[in-house]
């Protein structure tokens, strides 16, 4: 099977680890391997290193190919002159693989989650390869656990294989919209796809046909005639060919503070500290610094400290901290 390996995106709600120079999916969050490293190790569950196709800015080639050496592994990069979101960067790699192969499976990775990748992840992705063979575009469903508003939803319908057709596919609801779906048995959508290179174009001619007509192009004017748009927005909520799997794995998408101190192992305060950390009465707080923090009655807070810049909020604000980079972008 091959695997496409979307490593593109800046992460900026977690500014200021993440800049548009180091994009959240590089950083060593937890221990020692980024989340993208941790992405090629679970393509190589199921993919040779030669089928596995990064896809990422001109702007972090060195960055992949560092953290590809660490890792001892070689894969293919693609390099995009913008970021025109998913859609385009998918077509960029489908394209490349169909020049070898027009009907294997593909597996569409995000390079900024942490997903278990034990028996249920294996299962779940062998059960969508399957279904790649009734020309399906298959999306791999969370049990959702809040009414959260940066996710895909997904109404299952009737049975397919050992999935679901999709009933419904809603990206990014607003709030009282989530919280319906949670009620009505919606499942979140992970970000995670996998398809036949065949079944993608197809889908593409027929709802995205200004992309499919952009890639017909050399590289450089393709990305200036694409459209930007996510695969989510622009494929999934228009396609009747589709399915849903259930990954019942521990998964996070590591979008913001809260996210990574939900994961992380906590001191008896409750508090997660990288770094050293003083305090008479913190509790469950997210500290991250190369320097001595101190603080006194502050609780539930995120103090995220780098060399140029600090930030502080209360944890439950963290998925707000996007807001600073548009700040960033205006004041420059
Ligand atoms: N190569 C490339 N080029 N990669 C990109 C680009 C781009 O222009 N834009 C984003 N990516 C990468 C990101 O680095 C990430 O790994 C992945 O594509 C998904 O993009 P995000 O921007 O992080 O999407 P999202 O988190 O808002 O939403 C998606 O993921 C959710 C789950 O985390 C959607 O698929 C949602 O439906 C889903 O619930
Ligand atoms: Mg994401």
């Amino acid at each position: 099977m091959y695997t496409i390996i979307l490593a593109g995106g800046s992460g900026t709600r977690l500014f200021p680890l993440s800049r548009t120079t180091y994009p959240k999916q590089f950083i060593p969050l937890l221990g020692n391997e980024s989340l993208f490293q941790k992405s090629v190790k679970r393509a190589l569950l199921h993919s040779k290193p030669e089928e596995i196709y990064i896809v990422t800015n001109e702007e972090h080639k060195y960055l992949v190919e560092d953290q590809l050496n660490q890792i001892d592994t070689e894969c293919n990069i693609l390099l995009e002159p913008c970021g025109k979101n998913t859609l385009p960067a998918i077509t960029y790699a489908v394209t490349q693989i169909r020049k070898t192969n027009q009907t294997a499976p593909i597996l569409v990775l995000p390079s900024d989650q942490l997903v278990d990748d034990g028996e249920n992840y294996k299962n779940a992705v062998h059960t969508a390869e399957l279904l790649t063979k009734e020309h399906l575009l298959i999306a791999f469903g969370i049990i959702p656990t809040s009414p959260h508003t940066g996710y895909g939803y997904i109404l299952p319908g009737t049975p397919q294989g050992n999935g679901y057709k999709i009933g419904k596919f809603v990206e990014k609801p607003d709030l009282p919209t989530a919280e319906k779906y949670l009620r009505e048995g919606y499942l979140w959508n992970s970000g995670m796809y996998c398809f036949s290179a065949d079944t993608f174009m197809n889908e593409l001619h027929k709802y995205a046909p200004e992309i499919a007509e952009a890639f017909t192009h050399p590289v450089p004017e393709a990305y200036e005639k694409t459209p930007k748009i996510s695969i989510d927005y622009g494929l999934m909520e228009k396609t009747k060919k589709s399915a849903v799997v259930s990954l019942k794995a521990t998964w996070s998408d590591m979008g913001s503070f809260d996210a990574l101190y939900a994961v992380q192992e906590k001191d008896s305060q409750g508090n997660v500290v990288k770094g050293e950390y003083l305090t008479p009465d913190g509790q469950n707080n997210l500290i991250i610094s190369d320097r001595l923090v101190a603080t006194i009655g502050l609780s539930d807070i995120a103090v995220i400290d780098t060399t140029d810049a600090l930030l502080v909020c209360p944890k439950n604000q963290s998925q707000h901290v996007g807001e600073i980079t548009s700040l960033l972008k205006n004041a420059g």
